[in-house]
């Protein structure tokens, strides 16, 4: 190392200080076979911490459509969407996604994180207003942060305070609103219905991040915003959690289309997803859209879940598959996380800066995949767990 790289410390204060915080993430690789979770010592999990809520991700049907996909139309797509990028199996399913959650026009991007960027970093500018949950994701706040806007948080899904905002701000040019539908960490519902009505009071657009509502809420899966009964002005529809794929969408009017065709720099600049894997997408909604028992099942589980847990105040009861179980400190979190995987059970173990300092939490998501007699014995050893580190 030369006595004056500066970056080169940084980096080594900086690791050490997340190794010394216990906040060091790491990379681990795992297989997935016969619906187990294999690591490289082919030690066999359960899986209770992925976003696969339906299950689909390694349905024999997707795997066809996706083979098809790549016969059809070859492994990539040569291009950005503007260039020769965009196929007709692009057009289909952003048709498909149109006629399914009502919007006149739907864009694709090859990642959530870069649709929300797109859409705060091409549509704000400086004497705007961008108002967002606080809990909102790290994407958001990132976009909210660098874009020209002045950013303001709220506090948790508080209507009033965010009211207040608006009324605070009336002086300001355009005002925009983002919240996620289900927000990731805690598995709560944003109060859409209400936030819609303050919005139009105040003039304001709504934009909602369905990352985790969408093909999980609503009845044939339209998310949290069909779910509310409102209409958000944009919608950001995530494939990598639910749809058991990756990539996104936002949806939209006809006239947003058009202005992110022109500005949003994540979409012109940047290659188009594979034409195969939105033919794979395709097939993916309409078996969300038809596949009701996908989302019985998930209730199913989800009562399962909660019915064993009653009285552990640690466990937060939600209505969607996503079930944060807040311990408190790292240390508290570490060894509960490593009981139950230790017995075949592979959670999500979340810190700071991911959640709120002093909210360490394990993030247990459900799926499809999983048996009730499964959900049991993860929710019975998790009781003792919880009563053990008392
Ligand atoms: C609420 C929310 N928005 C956006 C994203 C980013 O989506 P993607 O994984 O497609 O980049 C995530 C992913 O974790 C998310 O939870």
């Amino acid at each position: 190392m030369r006595q004056d790289d500066h970056l080169q410390r940084r980096i080594e204060q900086k690791l050490d200080t997340r190794r010394q915080q216990q906040l060091l993430r790491s990379v681990s690789a795992f297989h997935h076979q016969d619906g187990k979770l294999f690591d490289t010592d082919n030690q066999p999990y359960l899986n209770f911490s992925g976003n696969d809520y339906l299950g689909l991700a390694h349905d024999a049907s997707l795997i066809t459509a996706w083979q098809e996909g790549l016969d059809t139309f070859g492994a990539g797509s040569t291009a950005s969407p503007l260039v020769t990028g965009f196929s007709s199996a692009h057009q289909t399913l952003e048709r498909a996604l149109c006629d399914w959650l009502g919007f006149e026009r739907a864009l694709l991007f090859n990642s959530g994180f870069s649709a929300n960027q797109a859409v705060i970093f091409s549509l704000l500018e400086k004497h705007d207003t961008l108002l967002q949950d606080k809990l909102n994701h790290a994407s958001l706040m990132e976009a909210g942060m660098l874009c020209d806007a002045k950013m303001q948080r709220f506090p948790h899904n508080n209507v009033h305070k965010l009211e207040s905002m608006l009324h605070a701000t009336a002086q300001t040019s355009a005002r925009f609103v983002v919240t996620e539908g289900v927000f990731s960490m805690d598995g709560d519902l944003s109060p859409l219905a209400d936030i819609r009505s303050v919005c139009d009071q105040h003039d304001a657009w709504l934009m909602v991040d369905d990352a985790h509502g969408i093909g999980v809420l609503g009845e044939q899966g339209q998310g949290s915003a069909h779910a509310a009964n409102i209409q958000p002005d944009i919608l950001i529809v995530t494939f990598g959690k639910a749809f058991g794929m990756m990539g996104a969408a936002v949806m939209c009017s006809e006239h947003v289309h058009d202005y992110l065709t022109q500005f949003a720099r994540h979409y012109v600049y940047s290659t188009a997803m594979p034409p195969a894997q939105a033919h794979a997408l395709s097939h993916t909604l309409s078996m969300i859209r038809t596949q009701s028992w996908r989302r019985e099942k998930l209730s199913a589980l989800s009562a399962v879940f909660h019915e064993e847990l009653q009285g552990c105040d640690e466990v937060i009861e939600t209505i969607t598959p996503i079930k944060p179980v807040v311990l408190g400190s790292v240390e508290k979190m570490q060894v509960i996380a490593s009981k139950l995987k230790a017995n075949g059970f592979l959670t999500g173990a979340i810190r700071p800066p991911t959640v709120p300092v002093n909210t360490a939490r394990l993030r247990i998501t459900l799926s499809v995949n999983q048996s009730e007699t499964q959900v049991k014995d993860l929710a019975v050893l998790l009781r003792r767990c919880i009563e053990e580190g008392k």
